[in-house]
């Protein structure tokens, strides 16, 4: 297994460009399987999360290829409705291959995904907003059987006791538009991933209001056209380069970041003294003065992202003061907590709340990634920490991010990517 070597102590400077959206890109494959026609989707990041979501398509029978970021999709032949454990337990965001297989095959068997390092990742709403449409769900050795012959619109109630759910909302969504009727989603989730995913579907035919608000309505259309689409840029990707050039006391410009998708990691780095200006070409990111700490509680959007918790709090580890962070998505989401204290990072841990005392001295040392976006904190942390930081297990971070390494080597970074033989 490959690890990252990290010298820290360079404040970053240039330009960094962001790739394509991953949240976004996999409910928008997943949609293309609705359709009689041929779609092609651009802007695609090569992560290996969207390679195991081609690897599960071409399995259930669909033609896909992806060349230069664009992949090309024909579902018109594919008949299999059951996505295996083998391939979905190695994503448990293959999921939302549910929805459209059901509302297209009239029949769907997809293995219970399982849990992971942030969370059980429960599945109850995605299966209460299907039988709200009229789908027949077992659960039967692990699969999810959904019989989809009676389905018609209704109104389905999506909110779960923290919150909204992304992956259920698009599920139900996605089966929506092929459903006889008028679905009423309400407590929708509302990330731009979703957005982006609604406004693929209607580019097919798809006849949907309200995507982006907690009320979303569907009409039912008999069939959808294949479209063409160019994902939105990945809005995390782009709050973890935020706080890179704030972790370094650099000052770095974010090409493609989106300030309508960013509004509460701006407002919460504003707050701890960073300056964020729009340019042409995305945002301008620099630390101007000595930091603050600020408190952070995650929330679904437009709350501060989940996805940032870990950077966030790589940040306040280094800034002096006591800031409190919240967990309020995935209580248990602090496996980075006991790796960043391995740096000399001060976190006291009262889930779902994290206290920490901030301050300036953390050292480079052995760490071990254990999920995407903790991954991604522990490399924040090696950029700004004493002497040498060694990141084994980085195949998490592959998931999210494209060539991470070479990014932050652009920004000046002294990072290297050693292959593990
Ligand atoms: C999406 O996961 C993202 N993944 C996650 O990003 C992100 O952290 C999450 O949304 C929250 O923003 C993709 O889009 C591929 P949820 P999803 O359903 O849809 C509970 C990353 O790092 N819940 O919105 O699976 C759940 O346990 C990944 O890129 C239920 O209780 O998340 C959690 O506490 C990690 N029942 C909360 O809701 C359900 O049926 C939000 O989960 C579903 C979810």
């Amino acid at each position: 297994m490959d690890r990252f070597i990290i010298e820290g102590g360079v404040r970053l400077k240039g330009t960094v460009e962001l790739s394509g959206a991953k949240n976004a890109v996999l409910p928008i494959l997943a949609a293309t399987l609705l359709t009689n026609g041929k779609s092609i989707i651009r802007n695609v990041p090569p992560l290996s999360d969207v390679y195991t979501m081609l690897r599960i398509m071409r399995y259930l029978g669909v033609k896909v290829t992806m060349e230069d970021g664009a992949v090309t999709v024909d579902p018109r032949n594919y008949s299999n409705y059951r996505a295996p454990y083998k391939l979905v337990s190695t994503m448990r965001a293959s999921i939302c291959l549910l929805g459209p297989i059901l509302a297209k095959l009239k029949h769907a068997e997809v293995s219970m995904p399982g849990g992971c390092v942030i969370g059980t990742r429960p599945i109850d709403l995605h299966l209460k907003g299907l039988r709200s449409i009229g789908a027949d769900i077992k659960i039967e050795h692990g699969y999810v059987i959904a019989d989809g012959k009676n389905m018609k619109g209704s109104r389905v109630y999506l909110g779960g006791k923290f919150g909204s759910s992304v992956l259920a909302t698009a599920n139900i969504l996605m089966a929506a538009t092929l459903t006889k009727g008028k679905t009423v989603i309400e407590s929708a989730a509302c990330e731009p991933e979703l957005t982006d995913m609604a406004n693929f579907l209607c580019k097919m035919g798809a006849k949907i209001k309200g995507q982006g608000t907690p009320i979303i309505e569907i009409e039912g259309v008999r069939s959808l056209s294949g479209a063409q689409h160019s994902v939105i840029y990945d809005r995390i990707e782009a709050g973890t380069f935020m706080i890179a050039a704030a972790i370094t006391g650099g000052d770095v410009v974010i090409k493609h970041a989106c300030v309508n998708h960013l509004g509460a990691v701006i407002d919460r780095l504003e707050n701890a003294g960073i300056k964020i200006s729009k340019t042409k070409e995305g945002l301008r990111v620099r630390k101007t003065r000595s930091l603050k700490p600020v408190d952070v509680t995650t929330l679904p959007y437009p709350g501060f992202p989940t996805d940032m918790q870990a950077q966030m709090m790589a940040l306040m580890s280094v800034t002096k003061g006591i800031s409190i962070i919240t967990e309020k998505v995935y209580p248990e989401r602090f496996m980075h907590v006991s790796e960043l204290s391995r740096m000399g990072a001060q976190i006291m841990l009262e889930t779902p709340n994290a206290i920490i005392k901030g301050s300036s001295k953390i050292s480079g040392a052995p760490v071990m990634a254990s999920d995407l976006r903790a991954s991604a904190a522990l490399i924040l942390a090696g950029l700004v920490a004493k002497g040498k930081t060694e990141i084994s297990r980085i195949y998490h971070i592959d998931r999210g991010y494209h060539n991470i390494e070479e990014k932050f080597e652009k920004l000046g970074a002294r990072i290297k990517r050693e292959k593990e033989y």
